[in-house]
């Protein structure tokens, strides 16, 4: 972790942050969301910025008081996301994906407030850009860093968005159980990277991020050498 006494080794570098859930509206008053309480990306936002670097966290809805950092842009939908971290990202040395973006919105949000006129409602979804294959993509791309939240055969599909992806690094972890994962405030991990793999046991979000953003600092630097 950081000490007094040993400079921060991520000073003079910059990172940019998704966190929290994503918005989709089907209506003015309505929306598609999740369970995502933005609490292990603005702990990870804070346990960056403790290291040093400049933090600039892009963050769906989250009742959560952010931490203190370079900036803060707060967005409701996958697309702003998306709009909000392209703007930001390049000249950047770290992108974290900790963001829940819904994976589809509505493809025509009414207008009015939907009425319930029929028995049943059908509702068209369309596909919203993956942000961090996006980022992944770019052009003098940062050091990319994504999670993965997964029911079932965790490391395996981990694994593979590692690779589909062309990622650094993944953090998996379990969601929609028993054992942390979404809206919980403790959390166990399994990251991968290519050639390495390291598990982190259930534990509090806040330290769970301490301990990752030292993993990240380390593959980060290793990336470098
Ligand atoms: N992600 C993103 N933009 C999206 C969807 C996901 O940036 N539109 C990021 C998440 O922030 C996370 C990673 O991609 O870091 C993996 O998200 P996840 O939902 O686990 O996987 P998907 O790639 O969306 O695939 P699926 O939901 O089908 O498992
Ligand atoms: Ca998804």
């Amino acid at each position: 972790g950081p000490s007094p006494d040993r400079p921060a080794p991520l000073q003079g570098r910059c990172a940019l942050i998704t966190a929290g859930p994503t918005r989709e509206p089907l209506d003015p008053v309505r929306f598609i969301g999740n369970r995502s309480s933005g609490r292990m990306g603005y702990a990870l936002a804070a346990a960056l910025a403790a290291r040093g670097a400049e933090v600039t966290l892009v963050s769906g809805p989250s009742a959560l008081a952010p931490p203190a950092l370079a900036g803060l842009v707060r967005v409701e939908t996958a697309s702003q996301m998306a709009a909000a971290v392209m703007e930001r990202v390049a000249g950047c040395d770290l992108f974290v994906a900790t963001a829940a973006v819904a994976d589809y919105r509505p493809a025509a949000p009414a207008s009015d407030k939907i009425k319930k006129d029929a028995a049943e409602l059908t509702i068209r979804l369309v596909r919203n850009p993956d942000i961090l294959a996006q980022v992944a993509a770019s052009p003098a791309r940062p050091f990319t860093v994504g999670f993965a939240a997964e029911t079932e055969r965790l490391e395996e599909h981990a694994a593979a968005k590692l690779r589909a992806k062309g990622l650094d690094m993944i953090a998996a972890n379990r969601v929609g159980g028993e054992a942390g994962g979404f809206d919980a405030d403790d959390n166990a991990l399994v990251v991968l990277w290519p050639g390495g793999r390291r598990a982190f046991a259930l534990m509090p979000k806040t330290r769970l991020a301490e301990q990752l953003a030292d993993l990240i600092v380390e593959r980060y630097l290793a990336s470098l050498a």
